[in-house]
């Protein structure tokens, strides 16, 4: 071999620190490719041989494939591929156990010896045939000595060995140095492999979970979409009411920003959606009572306040919308504690119902109805003052009142607009 010296043949190895180089190595080394690639390189080098070899079993494909030859003889990796009935993988996997001659290597030259003799070839019988095909492939091979690596009972690989450069016999401690070479690149590929379908399991894992996620948002994005109709529909029960919901909206996003809300990403989301379905619930309220024209009745009033519930349970299966139910139901209750349906207080109740609660209020008293003409905006700004404390949240009236009439000053948002 060119650049290997016949001194090199017979150096001093100092096999524990051999094993504990490969054992580092097999923990820094992720792919048990280029583990094998350093196993192979150290062996050429050190041991002065004519050429190694490694046969490592391919799970895909149930075969085993040269991963690595060094040395005058290599074996053109790639080319030859031996399946799982190779008499030389049967040698080492089925049959290990059912023969005489059953160590954990075999050396050419044993081979040769032991089957000139008759009381060896009686001794394995039938496998005496497969033992001469195993003497003709490593023959073929140019190997002399061959080592298999087992995890488990399953064989992983076999180290296949030229003869020395020295042309002298290999010795037992080199054997046995081999044999614990061989063991632990098999442990180092089989955890190799089994991280690597951790990690593929991982991977399809990950890209199910998204599909489900996908999934998933689209139902919630057809079902929210159903429910905006809801809403509408609730508006064309009333045609005197037809366009609150948007303005509610238009103002309620104008407060929470004058407010100085957080309303990035999905918080503007859930805002928008809760000031757009605040009423949705009306959609189970009867007609009779929901287009009522004048007083509603005390039996009356309490169906009508049901709407908050109502719309509370219409978003259930929403579960990204879990914050929008919170606030549909809570946009009546009243600052002082004495709303509905659960009587929350102060900051008890949601700052985003406290938010409907303000907006909705104002654009009904603003807004004309069949049995009523619409109130000034002066008015309204009034009534909401005089109730801030009480019914609603003055922090809130206030922000309302101050961009409300400051969108007015900019000609943004017009009375006409407001009163249609
Ligand atoms: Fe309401």
């Amino acid at each position: 071999m060119s650049g290997r010296s016949s001194g090199s043949v017979d150096k001093k190895i100092d096999y524990q620190q051999a094993l504990r180089d490969v054992a580092r190595s097999m923990v820094r080394l992720r792919k048990p490719d280029r583990l094998l690639k350093l196993i192979a390189r150290f062996i050429d080098r050190q041991f002065g041989l004519r050429h190694t070899a490694l046969l490592v079993h391919e799970s895909s494909k149930q075969r085993y494939v040269f991963v690595d030859s060094k040395g005058t003889g290599r074996v053109p990796v790639g080319l030859i591929k031996f399946d799982a009935d190779h008499p030389l993988i049967q040698w080492f996997s089925v049959s290990r156990e059912k023969t005489p001659f059953h160590q954990d290597y075999l050396l050419l030259a044993d081979i040769r010896k032991n089957l000139n003799k008759a009381h060896f070839r009686l001794a394995i019988r039938s496998r005496s045939d497969d033992l001469v095909k195993v003497q003709r492939t490593m023959g073929m091979l140019k190997v002399d000595l061959v080592i298999p690596g087992y995890f488990k009972n399953d064989l992983v690989g076999i180290l296949m060995l030229g003869s020395k450069l020295s042309g002298k016999p290999f010795t037992m401690q080199e054997i046995f140095f081999f044999q614990t070479l061989a063991h632990d690149c098999s442990m180092a590929i089989k955890t190799s492999e089994y991280n690597q379908s951790l990690i593929e399991k991982n991977r399809e894992l990950e890209r199910r979970l998204t599909e489900i996620e996908k999934l998933r948002y689209k139902e919630q994005q057809t079902y929210y979409e159903i429910i905006r109709s809801l809403a509408e529909e609730v508006e064309a029960k009333e045609p005197s009411v037809y366009g609150h919901v948007s303005e509610v909206e238009k103002l309620g996003m104008m407060t929470a920003r004058e407010l100085g809300l957080d309303l990035a990403g999905r918080n503007k989301d859930i805002l928008s959606a809760a000031l757009l379905l605040h009423d949705v619930g009306k959609i189970g309220i009867p007609d009779n009572i929901l287009t009522k024209p004048g007083h509603l009745t005390p039996e009356e009033w309490a169906v009508m306040k049901t709407h908050v519930e109502k719309g509370a349970k219409i978003l259930e299966p929403l579960s990204d919308f879990k914050k929008v139910r919170e606030i549909i139901l809570s946009h009546h209750e009243r600052f002082d504690g004495t709303g509905y349906p659960r009587r929350l207080k102060g900051e008890a109740i949601p700052i985003e119902a406290r938010i409907v609660c303000v907006v909705d209020s104002f654009h009904a008293i603003v807004s004309n109805r069949c049995y009523r003409e619409g109130r000034s905006i002066e008015t309204a700004f009034l009534e909401l003052e005089s109730c801030a404390g009480t019914q609603f949240d003055p922090v809130v009236v206030d922000a309302f009142i101050r961009v409300l009439k400051k969108e007015m000053a900019e000609g943004n948002v017009t009375a006409s607009s407001l009163q249609h």
